[in-house]
């Protein structure tokens, strides 16, 4: 007897990075993102003798992964658990596969012993582990915000066909997490100044994701994503992310933003691009992307659901 979920990562527009003083994984910034559909994290739970997690078939420890069954049992009586965790998709090297996990593990362990947990109550545990996942167990369009710092779905995936067009320009695993990245980040003379300004980013965001507003959110997402990489840059010791084809993908899409597509970028903590766009500019974006030097797979994907029990 076990129990499979499903769970798809989420790619922020408004940036979350930082955390508060607070207990229980509080970001310091709210965020907004998009839930991807083709990229899929798959879990299966089933009961074990002891705790066992595998990942992509391999077994391993993860000590996030052991900090989020920890909680769960401070709550609930759980057995020993064996969780088997794939992803069709790169992991560990920023396309968000830890928020797809998360998701999907809260999901399954719930499903499994029958905890009977909302979406609001997944979102806030799944958060714990690793705020971004609070977001994935929802689809389409996601904020999160306080005071709950649970996700909240703003657009389901069929109201606003965005599609999303991913350039990997590397595929290993990235230099420095995103947990550790933000803990060095408080170096940062920026990190006030980021933290000050994301309200009115995030409030913006909102209003522009409220009126459709391809444009408006386009300069909010990139202006979020460079902020965010440029405190990161005067972190000590700096945090870059970014490769060349990383760079040369940036400026394709404003280049092909300048002759009239539909399309914006943002990068998280690793080196791969990320480009938003609206149906009509996908095929030049896919096109232009594919034809970089370093650009060596390019992911397409539209707006997709929250997790779900297959
Ligand atoms: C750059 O959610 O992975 O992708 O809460 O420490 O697990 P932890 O961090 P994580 O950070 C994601 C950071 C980001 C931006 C974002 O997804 O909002």
């Amino acid at each position: 007897m076990s129990v499979v979920a499903h769970a798809h990562p989420n790619i922020a527009l408004i940036k979350y990075w930082g955390k508060s003083a607070q207990p229980g994984n509080i970001p310091a910034v709210p965020s907004l993102s998009v839930t991807l559909n083709t990229l899929t994290t798959t879990t299966e739970v089933m009961e074990a003798d002891t705790d066992a997690f595998s990942l992509n078939g391999v077994p391993t420890t993860d000590p996030k992964v052991a900090r989020c069954l920890a909680n769960l049992r401070q709550r609930f009586a759980l057995p020993p658990l064996a969780v088997r965790s794939s992803n069709n998709f790169p992991t560990a090297a920023g396309l968000a596969s830890s928020a797809s996990g998360f998701a999907a593990l809260v999901t399954a362990v719930d499903a499994f012993c029958g905890l009977g947990l909302g979406p609001a109550e997944r979102s806030e545990l799944a958060r714990q582990a690793s705020a971004s996942a609070a977001r994935s167990v929802f689809g389409g369009i996601v904020a999160l915000a306080g005071p709950a710092w649970q996700g909240r779905p703003l657009l389901d995936p069929g109201d606003w066909p965005v599609a999303v067009v991913i350039a990997v320009t590397d595929t290993s695993s990235k230099a420095v997490s995103s947990t550790e990245g933000m803990r060095l980040s408080a170096t940062s003379p920026y990190f006030s100044g980021w933290v000050e300004s994301a309200g009115a980013d995030f409030d913006a965001a909102l209003a522009a994701v409220e009126a459709r507003d391809f444009a408006a959110l386009a300069e909010l997402a990139e202006r979020s994503c460079l902020k965010m990489h440029g405190l990161m840059l005067a972190t000590r010791p700096p945090l870059l992310y970014w490769n060349p084809t990383t760079l040369a993908c940036l400026h394709r899409i404003r280049a092909l933003r300048q002759r009239g597509a539909d399309v914006f970028f943002t990068v998280d903590a690793g080196p791969q691009v990320k480009a938003i766009c609206l149906p009509g500019s996908r095929d030049d974006v896919v096109r232009e992307l594919t034809a970089i030097p370093g650009v060596t797979q390019v992911l397409s994907a539209g707006l997709g659901p929250g997790a779900w029990v297959q």
